[in-house]
């Protein structure tokens, strides 16, 4: 079969939590310090080996367009003041050889419909998807370990995290099989966020998938589900009950950048591990803990 070279990124969500930032642009534009987390997502897909880039947009679609597109006027400005390494920076977003597609969600009937809405853009191929607000940090990130994966055996794979009991129901969790040798678990199906008494495992499916073109013909044959949408999750446990998906654990530290919390959280971690901000960070962190009003 042929190699990954697409991934699709649903980028058309309505990001109701973040609002009203998300008021005139996606969540997926929101930046961990100065750069968005949908620009993380792309440098993971092409550290992978993506070449080419397919957008799902919705009512924000200029953001994003205009974020990953050239913009020689501002590029002219920056030579023009001698800023040339920013100059560098901005042309270089997309790298020489990497392409980008921009299809349109009409309306946000769902993460199923949004990967639908990228059928003709993909073809009869297989491809990648990733959800940016699923921010990744870590030496192997899991697109590269999906695409690896699929190179030994190409079949619909999920990437996986362990999560506590408490964190089940906020999950797809897996009904999983045997692990295999090469450290991929069968799936047997997935279940849309189960009461953590009837969840068949602690294994969750998060933003980070590679499919077959089937999983078009599934999401086609589907019936709104959850919340009134199109849920790419019943395409997954229908693709999984006929045994046709495997599942691979995450090899990175996952941050949930679709909730406020976990935002934060990535923001901090971020700025603890940038060699520019942590010494002045750690002090201001010890000043702030330390200070008056911070006795707990
Ligand atoms: P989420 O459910 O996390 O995003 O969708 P949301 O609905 O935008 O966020 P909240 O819950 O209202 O805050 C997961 C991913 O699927 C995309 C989103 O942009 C996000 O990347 N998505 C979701 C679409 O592209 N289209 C949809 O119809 C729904």
């Amino acid at each position: 079969m042929t190699r990954i070279t697409k991934a699709v990124f649903p980028v058309a969500g309505l990001g109701t939590r973040f609002l009203p930032a998300t008021k005139a642009m996606p969540k997926e534009l929101l930046p961990i310090i100065d750069k968005p987390i949908i620009q993380f997502a792309v440098e993971e897909a092409i550290g992978a080996g993506i070449t080419e880039l397919v957008f799902v947009t919705g009512r924000n679609k200029r953001a994003v367009g205009d974020h990953f597109d050239a913009n020689l006027e501002l590029e002219s400005q920056l030579l023009a003041k001698g800023k040339k390494e920013l100059r560098d920076l901005v042309r270089n977003i997309v790298p020489e050889g990497v392409s980008c597609i921009f299809v349109r969600q009409p309306e946000p009937l769902g993460l199923g419909h949004a990967v639908l809405c990228a059928a003709p853009a993909v073809g009869n191929n297989p491809f990648a998807v990733l959800l940016a607000d699923d921010f990744m940090q870590g030496e192997t990130l899991p697109t590269a370990a999906l695409v690896a994966a699929f190179d030994q055996k190409p079949q619909n794979l999920l990437s996986v995290s362990e999560v506590s009991a408490e964190e089940v129901s906020k999950y797809g969790i897996l009904r999983p099989g045997e692990r295999g040798a090469d450290g991929l678990i069968s799936v047997k199906g997935l279940v849309e966020k189960p009461a953590r008494e009837d969840a068949p495992s602690r294994l969750a499916s998060f933003g980070r998938y590679v499919f077959t073109p089937e999983v078009f013909a599934v999401l086609r044959t589907l019936k709104p589900g959850a919340g009134g949408e199109i849920q790419l999750a019943d395409a997954i446990d229908q693709l999984a009950e006929a045994g046709k998906v495997a599942a691979i654990s995450n090899p990175s530290q996952r941050y949930d950048c679709g909730s406020k919390f976990g935002y934060l959280t990535a923001i901090v971690d971020h700025a603890l591990a940038h060699p520019d901000y942590r010494t002045r960070f750690l002090d201001l962190l010890r000043d702030r803990l330390t200070g008056p009003g911070c006795s707990q």
